[in-house]
């Protein structure tokens, strides 16, 4: 599933990336700074996302940044030059390869970002922010980045079991089916990892795109949430929210959200929500090649 602007729009949509700081467009708060680009990559972002996490460095949250800086052409190598049967899928941000580096003797999973400007490389710089900073035995390990030129590439550890919907639901014939304690298992995960975001760092961190193809899986169905590049700060002092754009993936964002742009961390709770109803029913959030009734799982769990 594509990552998109809750509004419906394309998440690649080029009409709303001027340099503004803040501006109203259908209705919806846009909220986006321009990047100074005449600091170093991690200057800006510790500028821009100033938190640390609570229960020691152990627990993630040194406040130092700890992700390698690779070249493009070590990527190049680890991938066999970006070849297709290294090729390990493709999402809204690029496509996700399967590496060897050489140099640690590791097996990674190399993201390259799509050149397509400004946006892609705002994610880029808030992922590496954030999953520098946040370690938990629930969220994905970053192991470095390139911005080599105009080249965006992030590694992270491999995850051998892919994500939770390559098994929940695509499943490929021949596939066995998930039984009911490794559902369990994962949606345990799946939330402590969230609560370590909303509950740990500090200020919270606002997740806003979870989702079944962003939990992977490592050995023994060991759940991991991955992709940051839409994480937000929350709120702190007496403020309730942060008014933003409302990006995530339909079927799965908050209907408060999607209709004020006012993000809370209970955004992140309803997507849970949904995720739990796709374990525990095995359907898609939006499934459109069901009937009209049954497309929409929250409204068909809602009114069967
Ligand atoms: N660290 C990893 N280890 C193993 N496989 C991975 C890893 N990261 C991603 N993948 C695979 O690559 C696929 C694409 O991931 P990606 O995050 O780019 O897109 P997505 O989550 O499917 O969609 P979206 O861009 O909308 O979030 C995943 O579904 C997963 O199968
Ligand atoms: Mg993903």
């Amino acid at each position: 599933m594509k990552w998109i602007p809750c509004s419906g729009r394309s998440r690649r949509d080029t009409k709303n990336k001027k340099n503004s700081s803040s501006r109203k467009k259908n209705g919806v708060i846009v909220n986006q700074k321009p990047l100074d680009q005449t600091k170093p990559t991690s200057e800006r972002l510790r500028d821009d996302y100033p938190f640390h996490v609570r229960g020691g460095s152990k627990n993630g949250g040194s406040g130092s940044i700890t992700a390698q800086t690779f070249t493009f052409r070590e990527l190049a190598t680890a991938t066999k030059h970006f070849r297709s049967e290294c090729l390990l899928g493709e999402g809204g941000f690029g496509r996700v390869y399967k590496g060897y580096m050489e140099s640690t003797n590791q097996v990674v999973a190399i993201k390259q970002l799509n050149r397509n400007g400004l946006q892609g490389n705002r994610e880029f710089l808030v992922e590496v922010l954030m999953l520098s900073l946040l370690h938990h035995p629930n969220l994905v390990n970053l192991i470095g980045y390139c911005a080599d030129g105009d080249q965006r590439l992030l590694v992270y550890e491999y995850m051998p079991l892919g994500s939770l919907e390559d098994h929940l639901l695509e499943i490929s014939p021949g596939k066995k089916r998930l039984d009911w304690n490794t559902r369990m298992k994962i949606a345990a995960g799946a939330a402590k990892g969230l609560e370590h975001l909303h509950d740990k760092a500090s200020p919270p961190v606002i997740y806003r795109d979870l989702k079944c193809s962003n939990i992977l899986l490592g050995e023994g169905y060991h759940p991991k949430l991955s992709d940051f590049g839409l994480a937000k700060l929350g709120p702190v002092g007496d403020n309730t929210h942060v008014s933003t754009r409302v990006m995530g993936t339909y079927g799965y964002c908050a209907p408060e959200y999607a209709m004020t742009g006012q993000l809370t961390l209970k955004s992140d709770v309803y997507s849970f929500g949904v995720v739990l109803l796709e374990i525990i029913t095995g359907r898609k959030a939006i499934d459109n090649s069901k009937a009209t009734a049954e497309q929409n799982l929250v409204a068909w769990v809602r009114d069967p």
